[in-house]
């Protein structure tokens, strides 16, 4: 069994109704070691390797993922970042192919034990796509679908605003409920499946490119959110946009795809990890120094 994370300074929060402040810790790059020491985990990742029937797609990869911060995952097309990213809330579990080896800890439990439910894990640790997939189905429903699945207690009509209010939706929507997700924009879209994941609760949630396919105004708009979400929840985001992994995240993992001995196959490694002021302005290494500044894509 997983067991259940609590915050109480979200309880507080959320029963004073106070919004918090979105948390801007300037402090933390001039005082690294003592921001570090104050850094929670959620993840702790041990020489993952992912392959898909024997090819490796991601190898060795060893991380800390933290509470209340967002992780960027940075790198060229094909390094992995999806596959990576999936290992993290067992959604390669539902690709036969796809072979996880290592470690993954979430709050100290290895998150590929015997005695860990995957479903159990997707409610708790949710995933926001590349392409908004509602369901075709009313704005509410899109909402009260996955409370309804997990026999969730409580009054419907709260959860689907409090979600919506979550996503930062709720005044878009809130005279339209019962009418099909599919009307709302591109942009409104990947809100209602932020705030579909944020109706069970979870603890972490986990976006694969989720601007991708948005105009910049709605780009804008997600970025503003998930600086607000940060607050309750953790989060890990996959972004080919670098701007946006500058603009939005605390830490910056850069991927790149390497071949092997033979020349013949490719698979993503992880070149560096660490505060992502520190990858943009001054990162350890070459190669990451050299995507960052646009000499290699
Ligand atoms: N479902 C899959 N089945 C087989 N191979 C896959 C699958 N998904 C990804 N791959 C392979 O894994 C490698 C990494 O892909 P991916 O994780 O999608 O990279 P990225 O998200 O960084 O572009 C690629 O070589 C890709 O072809
Ligand atoms: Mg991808």
């Amino acid at each position: 069994m997983l067991e259940k994370v609590t915050d109480p300074e979200k309880t507080e929060r959320q029963a004073g109704q106070d919004k918090p402040e979105i948390h801007v810790d300037i402090e933390r790059s001039a005082e690294p070691e003592k921001y570090r020491a104050k850094r929670e985990g959620v993840f702790k990742l041990e020489q993952v390797s992912v392959d898909y029937n024997g090819a490796l797609a991601v190898s060795e990869v060893s991380m800390d993922v933290w509470r209340n911060h967002i992780t960027a995952l940075i790198g060229p097309s094909g390094c992995g970042k999806s596959t990576l990213i999936r290992s993290f809330n067992r959604m390669n579990d539902l690709i036969p192919a796809a072979n996880v080896e290592g470690r993954i800890l979430y709050h100290g439990q290895d998150l590929y034990g015997d005695d860990i439910d995957p479903v159990e894990v997707r409610k708790r640790i949710g995933m926001v796509f590349q392409k908004p997939n509602p369901f075709p189905k009313s704005i509410y429903d899109n909402i009260a679908f996955g409370p309804r699945v997990l026999g969730m207690e409580g009054d419907m009509d709260e959860t689907v605003e409090k979600a919506l209010t979550g996503a930062a939706l709720w005044d878009e929507v809130k005279d339209r409920l019962d009418s099909n997700a599919f009307g709302m924009s591109g942009g409104q879209q990947q809100r209602l499946c932020i705030a579909r994941c944020l109706a069970v609760e979870p603890d972490v949630i986990l976006m694969d490119e989720p601007c991708s396919a948005l105009d910049p105004i709605s780009t804008g708009k997600i970025e503003d959110l998930m600086l607000e979400l940060k607050n309750d929840y953790s989060i890990v985001i996959v972004t080919h946009n670098m701007q946006q992994a500058a603009r939005v995240s605390d830490l910056t993992a850069f991927l790149i795809v390497e071949l092997d001995a033979d020349e013949k196959h490719r698979f993503g490694r992880l070149v560096e990890y660490d505060e992502t002021e520190k990858i943009f302005t001054n990162p350890s290494d070459k190669r990451t120094e050299d995507y960052v500044t646009g000499k290699v894509g």
